[in-house]
């Protein structure tokens, strides 16, 4: 089987790729990344099965796919994806992520490969215990970020008769890869603890809950797609426990006791709490409960040997 995997060097993509292997039948994987991040370190001592090649490409580039043949799968990471900031950058945000969907979705059509999509839990924005796939009426992104999200989810339905996919939309990320990113949540709050900085929380967001999704999840989530030849034309959530923001620094406390906290006011107008139900995939047989402690420990680790940290 050969695959293509977009925005390979960034955080989920480059966990991806350093765990391939695990997945026997793909046999050759295609990166590809603009590398407007510069993340040329998780392309680093890759493993010789499967094969790599490297494509430094902009997606949001009209056909830029034309040349590859035969690909079964594309695995679509390639997006710019700090919500906070993308209000500033909305315009470039649009054109960029929905240029690069636009791209894959018509490969996808006309050589018959599969998708496997990744939206996010942030469509949701609507006070509710729990919200699942079908609850359209609690959908209310509060991001440019997450509009784009919806649109893509939105195009692919509109295609359903003529590829097969799945969009899964992840939980907020936790775990440590070679292309990490510190913008999302618990990488923040354990980058700032880990060199004795205040770990800054918005002030309303404390003790809502939200979806965490460990990156070890999100392999099982391509993984189980891939053996399991699993493509329903649907959403899935996926995501490892919904927390507060209390709980996550609660478990980074236990690790780092002298952590300090800061409280600020949110950008993203999201003054709400909601768990997000992760049934509808346990149902189809892929059960995500991966403990996100590790993947703290792990991230506070990368910094241990760090004795005194000055700005
Ligand atoms: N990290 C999270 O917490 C999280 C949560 C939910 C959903 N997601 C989604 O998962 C996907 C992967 O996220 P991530 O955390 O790995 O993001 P990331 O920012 O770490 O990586 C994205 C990669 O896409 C590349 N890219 C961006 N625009 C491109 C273009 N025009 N052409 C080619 N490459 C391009 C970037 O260079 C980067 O390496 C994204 O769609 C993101 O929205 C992430």
């Amino acid at each position: 089987m050969k695959i293509i995997i977009t925005g390979a060097c960034g955080h989920i993509g480059s966990f991806l790729v350093e765990n391939l292997y695990k997945i026997k039948k793909v046999k050759k994987a295609i990166l590809i990344d603009n590398m407007k991040t510069n993340k040329f370190n998780s392309l680093f001592k890759l493993k010789k099965k499967p094969t790599f090649s490297f494509y430094q490409k902009d997606l949001s580039i009209k056909n830029s796919l034309s040349n590859f043949k035969n690909i079964d799968i594309i695995i679509h990471c390639a997006s710019i994806t700090d919500a906070a900031n993308s209000f500033g950058i909305k315009k470039f945000m649009y054109k960029n992520n929905l240029g690069c969907m636009k791209t894959v979705l018509d490969y996808c059509i006309k050589n018959k490969t599969k998708l496997i999509h990744i939206s996010t839990t942030s469509v949701y924005g609507k006070q509710a215990n729990i919200v699942s796939e079908n609850d359209h009426h609690l959908l209310n992104p509060q991001s440019p970020y997450a509009d784009i999200k919806l649109i893509e989810e939105k195009l692919l339905s509109k295609n359903t008769n003529k590829i097969k996919f799945n969009s899964f939309r992840f939980g907020t990320i936790a775990g440590v890869s070679k292309g990490m990113r510190f913008h999302t949540a618990i990488n923040k709050f354990c980058l700032n603890a880990a060199l004795n900085k205040s770990i800054t929380v918005y002030q309303t967001a404390y003790n809502q809950y939200r979806p965490y999704l460990s990156l070890r999840d999100s392999f099982k989530v391509f993984k189980f797609c891939i053996e399991n030849s699993f493509f329903k034309n649907e959403t899935f959530n996926a995501l490892s426990g919904n927390f507060t923001v209390k709980q996550i620094i609660d478990r980074i406390k236990t690790y780092k006791k002298n952590a300090k906290i800061q409280y600020t006011k949110s950008p993203i107008m999201n003054q709400l709490t909601y768990h997000v139900s992760p049934l509808k995939l346990k149902k189809s047989g892929l059960v995500l409960k991966t403990d996100i402690n590790k993947d703290i420990k792990d991230t506070l680790n990368l910094f241990k040997n760090i004795k005194n940290y000055e700005m």
